[in-house]
């Protein structure tokens, strides 16, 4: 900002051309020069701060900038310059072309109001890159969302692809657009992007057959050739070398800086995002293979029978391979191509064409095809492009036009591309000068009138509908007879010959002037930016614009849907005799339907300038520059400017905008306008000279005191916005406050009567239990007396007894069996009855077992107490028990009475004989065992010799102090004796027994019975015994050496013996 209000100041590179001084063109032109030195390419001219933030109603002068090519690219369009630019105010910014879009689009979307960006200039000046970056400008800084994007990208690929097909390398610009394009693009109230249309004006179809050296044809073609793959190639029957297609050039086809193949992809992606289907491609490049093969297809000349002179076909394959790709029978188009149908009085007379004719058709076919192409591609653009729905809409116009162009050798094409430009400058000069002007004389303001050139002159030479050259060109078109240039040119002669832009030979001759520089055939037209002089050579063919009908019936007749869409005049059906308009009137028709849509939109100019001629950077050519100065009425455009007011507006809006500057006029003002404006101005003391007041406007002097009143204007909006914001929400806090204490009273309101209302029945609820138990009381004291009382009791008792009852009695029927081995025994019926069942069960058992002893004969009874006595001594404690189990006590095992050899012992044993049995009894000496014959009668034990049967050694049983028997299964015993007695002094007894329990058992039973008391036994591993030389320590070992016979004793010493058992 501070470089842009400093550059303001810069006397030598003013960035606002109105403040140049002194203003003249050298002054103007070095100003350009020295902005241009320091890359400054852009300058205002005395518009900076109109537009946007200003104008609302009457007359507007649009903004201006202007730009120099810098031939280079320059770091001023990236996106932080779109930031700084971005809601920039126009006057504060140094001039870009992206602050003129900025003020365009704000204005178009803050106030409602269509724009239109007039972008002018010489070829190669720069005018497609400017809209490019309009375009590029208002899609960055519009608004974003998925639809909003798509659509903006379809607008910005329209580039590529209409660039593409209509520009073409020039001696002026590798990249020189040959047609005139014209955008609107839509947008909602919101400002964000709906759309486009885009209208195509004049394509410079003669490219097709023709280029100077150093040119190229339209890029289409080699962008095709260089960047379709092999297979596209062949689909289209190409061949990727420039060099054979005869309407290409053949050397340099490549330019430098430009990728041809990348391009071809750019753009096929771009066809992609706008939408075209994969086979409407296909479609267009087969079309515009068909072009490109057409200049190929050589004519011979043949003669005929009568000696005419005949074109054929010189080589076939080019044409057939033509009709396969259009779908075209190939002798249908030769005929088209060679002869020509001629209407003779009513008949239809088919005529050879000589050989130059042949090739003028194919060439005028070639051109036909090419430029309904291009239309045909706009249209389809369009239709992807157009606002669907009807919403309201606003419209900003960009138009890239073809520059005044001055040749060597002018011909029809630039006649007509120099009337548009004529045309844009006449609105130029309506809008900007003119109009301007005639308002402040309107308005009754003191003003001293600038001198300008008015060209109307100039287009009403060429349009008007009775006298221009136009309208003759196109009487001459349609006369009957014979026609041709020459015929034309002296129709001009006579109807201009006193004009003062026309001149010719002719004139010339007539005025006696010599002019060497005017050859005949030619005429020449002053036009506001210089002197043309036109070639009227094909003039009348181009006019015409004709294509020979048979040709147009070819075409139609093609399969190919696209090729046929385009020659809808070649339906036999629809042959029509009316000539189709010509291309002069064409154009006058589209460029006045051009200039009332303008004319209806806010202007905005993008002054295009070309620096030099050569195309390079850094070079400034200054008479280059200022002839292009000159025609852009640059000079006239500063100057009124500068005597000018910068902004006017009528009273009414104006006291509406800023009434509220004053207080006198705010917030009503109820006297006039203008007075109004009077007292409001009067209150904010600008220097007079600043304002003027109109008979209708006020009018502003300088963007500065009009920036003053908007930013005062702003402040103020900005205070009132804070008083309106600060009343309501006082206000909103007020209601939302009141609301919320009404709620909150209601609410305890509520909440209190719900809780007395509680309260309340729970009272009633305590009164009635209370009721309940009092009367409750009451009527049990009163009805007592007619009860008996513990009758729950009796009742409760008798039912129990009446249960038992039962129970017994079902007990007593469903006994278990008698057996002492069945314990089974019912369940009790009530869980009541469950301890006496377990008790009665067990009760039942021990009388059942009881009853099974009584039974049993005294032996058994004696055998079963001895087992049982057996359990209790050796049960878990000794391994032999187990064993034992299955052997019954016999007591007797010697056969006493039966066995005549111990008589004499059974006589010892009389009836008291207890146990009789064969042990072994263990020396104490050595250990080794020797039989003996045991008895137990009920006082003594007495051990015999086998053989003699004699008693050896008798115990009383009184002698014996203890047993120690072993835990093992084997039947060793220590019989321990009292040290007192007889026998006892000879030590303890080992023995060994084979019934051990039985013996043990006996022997603890007969002791118990005898003494009275129970006869201590030892189970243990370890004991010691007494032998008659002292004590032994005997230690039991589990040993496998113990063998199946008995224990095996070990004496270890003199007092330690070792028992194996197993
Ligand atoms: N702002 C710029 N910055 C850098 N280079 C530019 C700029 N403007 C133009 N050029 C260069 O100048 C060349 C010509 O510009 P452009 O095609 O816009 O001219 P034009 O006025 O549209 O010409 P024509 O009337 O032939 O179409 C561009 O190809 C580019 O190289
Ligand atoms: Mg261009």
């Amino acid at each position: 900002m501070e470089g842009a209000s400093s550059s303001l100041l810069d006397a030598e590179a003013v960035a606002d051309l109105v403040l140049l001084d002194p203003l003249t063109e050298e002054s103007l032109v070095q100003t350009l020069q020295e902005r241009f030195r320091r890359r400054d390419i852009y300058v205002g001219s005395g518009t900076r701060g109109f537009g946007g933030t200003t104008g609302t109603a009457g007359t507007y002068i649009g903004n201006v900038v202007i730009s120099v090519n810098p031939y280079q690219s320059l770091p001023i369009y990236t996106p932080e310059k779109v930031e700084e630019y971005r809601n920039c105010s126009f006057f504060a910014v140094k001039p870009h072309i992206y602050a003129i879009a900025d003020d365009a689009y704000r204005s178009l979307r803050d106030r409602d109001r269509d724009q239109c960006i007039l972008i002018t200039g010489e070829s190669g000046a720069g005018k497609t890159e400017a809209s490019k970056l309009v375009m590029s400008y208002v899609a960055a800084v519009s608004s974003k969302g998925e639809e909003v994007n798509k659509v903006k990208e379809q607008l910005l690929q329209s580039n590529p692809v209409l660039e593409a097909f209509g520009n073409a390398k020039t001696v002026r610009n590798d990249n020189s657009s040959r047609f005139g394009k014209y955008m609107d693009i839509e947008f909602d109230f919101k400002g964000e992007p709906l759309g486009g249309v885009i209208s195509n004006y004049l394509l410079e179809k003669s490219r097709i057959v023709r280029h100077m050296k150093g040119e190229r044809n339209f890029h289409i073609f080699y962008q095709l050739l260089a960047g379709a793959s092999p297979q596209l190639l062949q689909q289209l029957k190409l061949r990727q070398d420039c060099g054979h297609y005869g309407y290409l050039n053949r050397e340099g086809s490549n330019l430098p800086g430009m990728d041809d193949a990348a391009n071809f992809h750019a753009m096929q992606d771009a066809m992609r995002v706008i939408g075209f289907s994969p086979a409407e491609v296909t479609e267009l490049l087969q079309v515009t293979a068909v072009v490109l093969k057409l200049g190929n297809v050589q004519l011979s000349s043949s003669f005929q029978a009568s000696g005419m002179e005949a074109c054929s076909i010189a080589e076939p394959r080019e044409l057939r391979e033509i009709c396969e790709l259009i779908g075209l029978e190939p002798g249908t188009l030769e005929r088209a191509l060679c002869s020509r149908t001629v209407k003779a009085r009513d008949e239809m007379v088919l005529t050879t064409l000589t050989v130059p004719q042949g090739y003028y058709g194919r060439d005028a076919l070639a051109k036909n095809i090419y430029s309904r192409l291009f239309n045909w591609l706009v249209n389809r653009i369009n239709a992807s492009i157009q606002v669907k729905s009807d919403k309201q809409r606003k419209v900003m116009g960009v138009l890239d036009i073809y520059g005044f162009e001055i040749f060597q050798d002018n011909s029809f094409e630039q006649f007509i591309i120099n009337y548009c430009n004529e045309k844009l400058q006449q609105i130029f000069i309506l809008m900007t000068l003119k109009e301007e002007q005639e308002e402040y004389v309107r308005e009754g303001i003191q003003w001293t009138p600038v001198e300008f050139f008015d060209n109307s002159i100039i287009c009403n030479l060429i349009e008007n509908s009775t006298t221009g050259i136009l309208a003759m060109l196109d009487e001459e078109c349609l006369r009957p007879g014979v026609v041709n240039e020459d015929t034309f040119l002296t129709k001009l002669n006579q109807l201009l010959a006193t004009h003062k832009h026309y001149e010719s030979k002719e004139t010339q001759n007539a005025r006696r002037v010599t002019d060497t520089s005017l050859p005949p055939r030619c005429f020449r037209i002053h036009h506001y930016a210089g002197k043309v002089t036109y070639n009227v050579t094909g003039f009348i063919e181009k006019n015409n614009d004709l294509l020979f009908r048979d040709l147009s019936q070819a075409m139609w007749a093609a399969q190919h849907a696209l090729l046929r869409s385009l020659f809808p005049e070649g339906d036999p059906q629809k042959v029509s005799l009316k000539l189709p308009p010509t291309a002069g009137s064409q154009f006058k028709s589209s460029v006045a339907m051009l200039m009332k849509n303008l004319y209806s939109k806010n202007p905005n100019y993008i002054r295009c300038i070309k620096p030099n001629d050569t195309k390079s950077a850094m070079v400034f050519t200054p008479e280059l520059v200022l002839a292009q100065i000159r025609y852009l009425g640059l000079m006239e455009n500063v100057r009124v400017r500068r005597a000018g007011y910068a902004f006017r507006q009528l009273y009414g809006p104006f006291l509406q905008r800023y009434k509220m500057l004053n207080p006198r006029t705010w917030p009503r003002w109820d006297g006039g306008d203008r007075q109004g404006a009077e007292v409001l101005l009067a209150g904010l003391a600008f220097p007079t000279e600043e304002l003027a007041f109109g008979h209708t406007k006020i009018f502003i002097r300088s963007p500065h005191t009009l920036f003053d009143l908007e930013r005062r204007r702003q402040e103020r909006v900005a205070q009132l916005a804070t008083l309106i914001q600060k009343t309501f929400r006082g206000w909103r806090c007020r209601t939302q406050y009141q609301l919320m204490r009404k709620s909150q009273i209601l609410i305890s309101a509520w909440f209190r009567g719900h809780r007395q209302k509680n309260r309340y029945k729970q009272m009633k609820r305590s009164a009635l239990i209370l009721q309940a138990y009092a009367r409750g009381w009451k009527a049990r004291k009163t009805y007592r007396k007619y009860f008996r009382s513990n009758a729950s009791t009796c009742v409760a008792n008798f039912i129990y007894r009446r249960l038992v009852q039962r129970y017994l009695l079902g007990l007593a029927k469903n006994l278990p069996p008698l057996s002492v081995t069945d314990r089974t025994w019912p369940p009790a019926p009530y869980r009541f009855l469950d301890d006496a069942n377990q008790e009665l069960k067990n009760i039942f058992y021990h009388w059942k077992c009881k009853k099974y002893r009584d039974q049993l004969p005294a032996s058994h009874r004696a055998q079963l107490q001895a087992r049982l006595c057996a359990s209790e001594l050796f049960k878990d404690k000794k391994t032999l028990y187990t064993k034992s189990l299955q052997q019954p006590f016999r007591g007797e095992y010697l056969g006493l009475k039966q066995n005549p050899k111990y008589q004499k012992l059974h006589a010892v044993a009389k009836d008291k004989l207890v146990m009789a049995d064969t042990v072994r009894k263990v020396n104490r000496a050595n250990g080794k065992t020797v039989p003996r014959l045991l008895l137990l009668t009920t006082e003594h034990l007495v051990l015999a010799d086998p053989k003699a049967a004699q008693p050896k050694t008798v115990l009383s049983l009184s002698d014996i102090r203890g047993v120690s028997v072993t835990r093992f299964s084997d039947g060793f015993l220590a019989l321990h004796l009292k040290e007192v007695s007889t026998v006892g002094a000879k030590g303890d007894f080992l023995l060994v027994s084979d019934h051990l329990i039985e013996l043990v058992t006996r022997l603890h039973q007969t002791f118990k019975a005898t003494m009275g008391q129970a006869l201590p036994l030892h189970i243990t591993d370890r004991f010691s015994t007494r032998f008659p030389k002292g004590d032994v320590s005997i230690t039991v070992v589990e040993s496998p050496k113990a063998g199946t016979n008995g224990p095996v004793c070990k004496k270890k010493g003199s007092n330690k013996m070792e028992v194996l058992v197993h």
